[in-house]
């Protein structure tokens, strides 16, 4: 019968990290709708089996934070910085953020979709399914909703789920030279609107930091969001504390993401507000941080953590989620089932879709991800860097067949 698949003998692994053999899943019209061992599938499930041969399976990854939408590159800058120059300088210079501007304001909407869709089907060849998308680098309503129809686009043309985020708080941009306040005015009460009522972002995101927008223009912002109803996420406490988190916390963002210096009253606010910490191991290898996101306490206060690529061309210019898994493991200390965790259940929080993706839970969409090579999960991190075979399925369709036979 068509629209119905049988995974038998999958290795899967629970919250707690706990491996599980020879489970089976059944899937129809594009949610699980069975799961379990599979000596106790029911006999009216009869269907063809797809066996995984004991190979792991997980529910499809989801990337909950990239900027994989932009024009051009900053490879000078990486040369600048390998000499010692640092990311804050090179944006007080008009260089960093404001130089993708420029060439992404250059660029038509075909060229922009041509030089982001590799990035995406990079993310979806290693097993994301789920891909949050940020506008940022338009800075004013033309450009802003051209990368959000690009972003729309992709998600069109790959079959992958995308979630737009507006990041129109990103930088100051050059017109705005100096008058910070006038165009967080600007954004409020015309960028966002219109982007709103065009239905072209899913969320509100902030660049809160002393390089970027303030505490009180961060919350005018959060005001605006609320006003129309949209949930909101912060870059937070990235180069320094403000007390973004908390502002964030208070709000009810969805997730506040970096936190190299978070401190404990921000820990204390995301615990309580339920606000997910999104780490970002991409960004800081590539920026050669030292400080280190408080992964010990934010665990003792009960924080999720979701872990994502920043797909960006400033900051972490990477399409790999199984890379940055590693990464957190082996720079931020998590653990195996918390790295699994990080990209499905806590990211798919982050993105405020646990109800419907990032797990593996009958009456989820059948998003998975069969790892042919894969027999402990540990391998997900341990191997890092490489591109594994796999076969990814997405709201019950199969979307590649590589390798796996
Ligand atoms: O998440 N921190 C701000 N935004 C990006 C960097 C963007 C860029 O440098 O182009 C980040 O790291
Ligand atoms: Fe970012």
């Amino acid at each position: 019968m068509a629209n119905q698949t049988l995974l038998v003998n999958a290795l899967t692994i629970d919250a707690t990290g706990t491996e599980q053999n020879h489970q089976a899943l059944f899937i129809r019209e594009g949610k699980i709708t069975w799961r379990g061992h599979q000596d106790d599938l029911p006999y009216e499930i009869s269907t063809e089996r797809f066996d995984c041969r004991g190979a792991l399976v997980t529910p499809g990854l989801i990337d909950c934070h990239t900027h994989l939408v932009y024009a051009g590159s900053r490879a000078n800058e990486y040369r600048k910085r390998l000499n010692g120059m640092s990311y804050q300088v090179i944006a007080q210079q008009g260089g960093g953020i404001l130089s993708s501007v420029e060439q992404l304001r250059l660029a038509s909407e075909e060229e922009l979709f041509t030089q982001s869709l590799p990035r995406i089907q990079s993310m979806v060849a290693q097993g994301v399914t789920t891909v949050e998308i940020k506008s940022g680098y338009g800075l004013n309503l033309k450009n802003e909703l051209k990368m959000l129809a690009v972003a729309k686009r992709l998600g069109e043309c790959t079959g992958i789920r995308v979630v737009k985020t507006f990041l129109g708080a990103h930088a100051v941009p050059e017109e705005f030279l100096n008058r910070a306040a006038d165009y967080v005015d600007y954004l409020c009460s015309e960028m966002l609107p219109a982007i709103d009522e065009a239905k072209a972002a899913d969320v509100v995101d902030v660049f809160s930091e002393s390089i970027g927008f303030s505490l009180s223009q961060t919350e005018q912002i959060f005001q605006c969001a609320r006003a129309l109803d949209l949930p909101i996420k912060c870059h937070a406490e990235q180069l320094s504390n403000i007390g973004a988190s908390a502002l964030a916390a208070s709000y009810g963002a969805l997730s506040c993401d970096h936190l190299e210096h978070l401190d404990d009253a921000g820990i204390k606010a995301m615990a309580e507000a339920g606000t997910v910490a999104v780490l970002l191991p991409g960004a800081f290898y590539f920026l050669n941080e030292t400080k280190k996101p408080p992964i010990e306490r934010m665990r003792a206060a009960g924080v999720g953590m979701a872990i994502a690529t920043d797909c960006n061309p400033g900051s972490s210019p990477t399409t790999s989620l199984p890379l940055m898994m590693s990464m957190a493991c082996r720079f931020f200390s998590l653990t195996i089932p918390e790295a699994i965790a990080g990209v499905t259940t806590q990211a798919a929080r982050a993105l405020g879709l646990q109800q419907t993706i990032g797990t593996l839970d009958v009456g989820m969409h059948a998003d998975i991800v069969c790892w042919s090579s894969i027999f402990d999960s540990a391998d997900l991190c341990y191997q890092f860097g490489n591109r594994l075979p796999h076969k990814t399925m997405i709201a019950g369709q199969w979307q590649t067949d590589r390798n796996f036979n």
